[in-house]
């Protein structure tokens, strides 16, 4: 396992930080902790993280800002990724803002609130789920290449996009990323994953744990998870996370949790060197 991979103009460690766990429940709101929010920031960068998921509408506003409080003025090589394409209401509805205006207003509007000039990479976050439809992807990847143009992005990825969504998005500027829902409890994804390894995308698999989503499948529940955990004598998150590492070099891990024991778990993924026999056990694990 390579530790390092490409991310736009930056090298980054293949472990890295996801932001959405630090707002209050639901994704809403402060923190419970804003203090131990602020400890699990500044813990995961002294641990060597050097790539930072987030969004504005995480909270919204709330991981940006915290983000920023934590890390301002941030380390030379800081990666700092965000997503535009939804908003919150008050009740915490997802809201699909997928206009090329829309988009644009959402990266003036993480480059504020992080205090930032330039962005590692942006992706556009589809919304097709939510039935928004309507908006052609090369419309949205241009105003964001755009963006990139004027050197407010340095790459421009895309997420929650399908096969086909990822041919037009390849065709219409470079992509530097792709970010799915991807686990193993949910290998859905499989194919986009290995088209980004052969074209050289960075593939960075969100819900890598399962997520915080209580109706969702968790990693760690997953018995020949478990089982290779106690036959290494390891947290089976960390085993399902250098699962991933070990499932492609161009994978970059964003695991979200709210506390530093968590964080401390996820990042010696690097140490866990699963053999051929485990990786074929968890296999199965798919829920
Ligand atoms: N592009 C998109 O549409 C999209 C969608 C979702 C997420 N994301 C990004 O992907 C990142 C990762 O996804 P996610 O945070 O939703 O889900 P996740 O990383 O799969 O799982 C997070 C959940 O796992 C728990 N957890 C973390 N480390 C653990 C450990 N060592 N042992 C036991 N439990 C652990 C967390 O709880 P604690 O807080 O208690 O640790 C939290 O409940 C997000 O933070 C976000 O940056 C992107």
């Amino acid at each position: 396992v390579t530790d390092t991979y490409r991310l736009a103009d930056t090298t980054v460690h293949r472990i890295g930080y996801g932001a959405m766990q630090l707002p209050g429940p639901g994704v809403m709101g402060p923190p419970r902790d804003r203090d131990e929010a602020l400890r699990v920031l500044r813990r995961a960068v002294e641990l060597g993280v050097d790539h930072i998921d987030t969004a504005q509408f995480y909270g919204p506003d709330v991981s940006n800002e915290l983000i920023r409080g934590a890390l301002h003025p941030y380390p030379a090589g800081l990666a700092l990724v965000t997503k535009v394409g939804a908003r919150r209401d008050a009740e915490g509805q997802w809201l699909p803002a997928q206009s090329p205006a829309d988009l644009r207003a959402d990266v003036e509007a993480n480059l504020r609130s992080l205090g930032t000039e330039r962005l590692t990479a942006v992706n556009l976050r589809r919304m097709d789920e939510h039935g928004v439809g309507g908006v052609p992807i090369e419309e949205q990847l241009g105003e964001l290449a755009a963006l990139r143009d004027e050197g407010k992005i340095a790459g421009v990825g895309v997420s929650t996009v399908d096969a086909g969504q990822l041919d037009a998005a390849i065709a219409t500027t470079e992509i530097v990323c792709v970010q799915n829902a991807f686990s193993l409890v949910d290998q859905s994804d499989a194919g986009v994953l290995d088209r980004c390894t052969a074209e050289g995308i960075a593939y960075v698999p969100y819900f890598p744990l399962g997520s915080a989503f209580p109706d969702m499948p968790k990693v760690v529940d997953r018995p020949a998870v478990q089982a290779v955990a106690a036959r290494l004598g390891v947290p089976a998150a960390r085993v399902g996370l250098a699962w991933l590492l070990a499932r492609a070099e161009n994978v970059l891990l964003i695991p979200g949790t709210s506390s530093v024991a968590h964080l401390e778990d996820n990042m010696a993924v690097a140490d866990v060197h699963l053999s051929e026999d485990d990786l074929a056990e968890l296999a199965t694990a798919t829920a």
